[in-house]
């Protein structure tokens, strides 16, 4: 494990601003945590979340972002909004956004040097489906996306990518060790061949990341982090979950 684990969760389409008070108790449990914590809550909350946490160590992010910095684009917020309404980081690459908004891999890199360009850090998240990885594709897909995701750009900024199966994500199953470990080697080998920063980048897994596998999850060789949706909503879990990688 490294030293300071990353373990950040991502709230999706969830959350009003009656949530607060999780986010409070998040807060809470991360100032005496090893790990560093960030949360995704949907935009709508990041001010108000922003303002909660006035002092606090627990980093904000957004969820997804446009390439362009404004213009006529309706419905979407660009890095530099995000960074206004209080994130320092953002989620690219997302498999809901490749999946459910045909995003493709070149999108995802255009949207990575806008995060830069606005000084947000960014989480980018690969994976393969069910059927690639039946098929024996999950080398060849995720060495793709790495390669067409992540822009030269990267080089000598601070970054993450998150190894996410979309198999197992909000589906409870989770990949046997070797198939986690397999995939993060991968990444970190592609990684140290392509860029040389200083901040080594944080390989996260995600999917179906509860308080029970956390601790396993984090003692598999390359697992520096974790992404975590439906076990961060609740403090009670998600401080569980932090806690595993005390
Ligand atoms: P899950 O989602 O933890 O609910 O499986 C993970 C993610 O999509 O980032």
């Amino acid at each position: 494990m490294p030293k300071h684990p990353l373990i950040a969760g991502n709230w999706k389409m969830h959350g009003l601003r009656e949530a607060i008070p999780e986010v409070l108790a998040i807060d809470a449990a991360s100032r005496s945590a090893r790990a560093s914590v960030a949360i995704f809550p949907p935009s709508t909350l990041l001010c108000p979340m922003r303002e909660a946490l006035a002092d606090s160590p627990v980093r904000l992010g957004g969820q997804d972002c446009h390439t362009e910095p404004l213009g006529a684009f309706t419905g979407d917020l660009s890095a530099e909004m995000l960074k206004d309404a209080g994130a320092d980081m953002v989620i690219l690459g997302h498999s809901e956004r490749r999946h459910g908004h045909k995003e493709a891999c070149e999108g995802v890199a255009a949207k990575t040097r806008a995060a830069l360009r606005a000084g947000l850090e960014p989480i980018i998240c690969i994976g393969e489906t069910l059927d690639q990885r039946q098929e024996g594709l999950t080398h060849a897909v995720l060495s793709k996306q790495l390669r067409d995701s992540l822009p030269e750009t990267l080089e000598g900024q601070t970054f993450h990518v998150a190894y996410e199966p979309v198999w197992a994500i909000g589906t409870g199953h989770v990949p046997t060790d070797d198939q986690v470990v397999d995939a993060m080697l991968l990444i970190q080998k592609h990684l140290a061949k392509r860029f040389h920063n200083q901040v080594v980048p944080h390989t996260l897994y995600g999917g179906s990341v509860k308080p029970d596998n956390a601790r396993h999850l984090l003692t598999l060789d390359g697992v520096d982090g974790l992404l975590v949706g439906g076990a961060s909503l609740k403090a009670a879990d998600f401080n569980r979950i932090i806690a595993a990688a005390d």
